[in-house]
């Protein structure tokens, strides 16, 4: 096992009830700023309980926040957060939102300028006084309430990137499962391979005898396997959104990535064809995932063996055959959720690939996956085999 640091102090107040029972997290006397998407939260009570929460607060909204958060909202943001002497964030809706508060918070006294020199230079070192953020999550997906991590894109130039620091994790995150309701399937569909795939980032690298975390990786697959399905049918089934919320949660707060080598190259991929055709993050991941098992194969070959056979009992035949067989199960598993995995059920074609290509190029993207391996021409090949 490699060494490593793993501190995690973001609050979780998780169940049913907890989305009326946080207003004791907020310092009193907090000037608060509660940023929310594009309405579902108006629709489903959500917004109603947690105004209440709010009631004797200095409260300031701030909603329309896009799926796929843009920069260009979010400054309008960090001007009124600035102009209000705003002091607390509090995020409501699902990832993008969660994200966008993060930049808020980071960007509302950067000093060094222009506040995207964040991602597009990684300034992370200059943050200076971000914002303290709470968070109530509407959707699993992510693991955005229990990380550091967030991705934002600029509609000027068709970027999508992410920054990740500690100092922008939420002080508290509250998950009350019954918000899992109101969700479209599309959106629990989407939920379900974002948090499947974060697993695989962490797990399907090399061996380094790490029994605890490849474990962990393995039980957050098989219960998304079995629970997700069970959401898809019914929303309100209580016991299975909880389930699931918890392994989306569990998938990406840091845990399973301690001491093991971790990939990120299925979402560095996606990310740009999220940037250029607007493509749900989701989607883009189950597209490209199947390519970089196929393509790194001689990097993960034994972690797809031990995968198939843990997750998905793949136990007969050659080792190539079991590899096939994995794979195989994998997109399965994905289309039966509603998520399609050819680049030809989104229209992408040869001239995306060389733009994503081209892209990598310029940023000097040339050494993505566990071992640095991974070039731009292997990019091309992955998203060749998926087209
Ligand atoms: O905007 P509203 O009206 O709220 O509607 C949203 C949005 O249209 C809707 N929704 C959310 N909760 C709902 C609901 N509708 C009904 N009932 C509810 N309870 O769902 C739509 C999608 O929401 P969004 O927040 O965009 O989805 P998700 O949570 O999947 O977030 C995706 C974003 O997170 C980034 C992605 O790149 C993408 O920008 N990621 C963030 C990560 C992180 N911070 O660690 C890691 C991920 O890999 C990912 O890259
Ligand atoms: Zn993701």
């Amino acid at each position: 096992m490699n060494n490593f640091h793993f501190h995690n102090p973001v609050k979780i107040l998780f169940g049913k009830g907890e989305l009326s029972n946080f207003k004791d997290e907020i310092p009193a006397g907090s000037k608060v700023m509660m940023l929310y998407g594009g309405g579902s939260i108006k629709k489903n009570g959500v917004y109603d309980k947690v105004t209440e929460q709010l009631s004797g607060f200095d409260v300031t909204e701030f909603g329309g926040i896009e799926a796929n958060p843009k920069y260009e909202t979010l400054m309008k943001a960090v001007e009124v957060v600035r102009e209000k002497n705003i002091d607390f964030l509090l995020a409501v809706g699902g990832g993008s939102v969660v994200d966008g508060t993060k930049f808020v918070s980071a960007a509302a006294h950067y000093p060094n300028g222009d506040p995207w020199n964040i991602l597009a230079k990684g300034d992370v070192a200059g943050i200076v006084n971000p914002l303290p953020i709470g968070a109530v999550l509407t959707l699993p997906a992510t693991g955005s309430e229990m990380n550091g991590n967030s991705v934002v894109s600029k509609i000027e130039t068709k970027e999508k990137l992410a920054f990740g620091t500690p100092l922008v994790m939420p002080q508290f995150s509250v998950l009350d499962p019954t918000v899992i309701a109101s969700l479209p399937e599309r959106q629990i569909a989407n939920g379900i391979v974002d948090a499947f795939v974060h697993v695989m980032e962490q797990y399907l690298t090399y061996p380094v005898n790490a029994p605890i975390q490849d474990r962990f990786a393995e039980g957050i697959l098989s219960t998304l396997i079995e629970e997700g399905p069970k959401v898809l049918k019914d929303p309100t089934d209580y016991d299975s959104a909880a389930n699931f919320m918890w392994a989306a949660t569990m998938a990406l707060n840091g845990l399973i990535a301690t001491g093991v080598p971790q990939d990120w190259s299925t979402h560095m991929i996606g990310h740009e064809l999220t940037a250029l055709h607007g493509i749900d993050h989701a989607r883009t991941l189950a597209v490209v995932l199947p390519g970089v098992m196929k393509v790194m194969l001689a990097n993960k070959k034994e972690k797809i063996l031990q995968y198939g056979a843990k997750v998905w009992d793949v136990t007969k035949g050659t080792e190539d055959e079991k590899v096939e067989a994995t794979i195989q199960k994998t997109v399965d598993f994905f289309e039966s959720v509603g998520i399609q995995t050819r680049g030809a059920d989104y229209e992408l074609k040869e001239d995306t690939v060389s733009e994503v290509c081209q892209r990598f190029e310029q940023r000097g993207v040339n050494a993505l996956g566990e071992k640095g391996d991974l070039t731009v021409e292997k990019v091309k090949e992955i998203l060749e085999t998926q087209l």
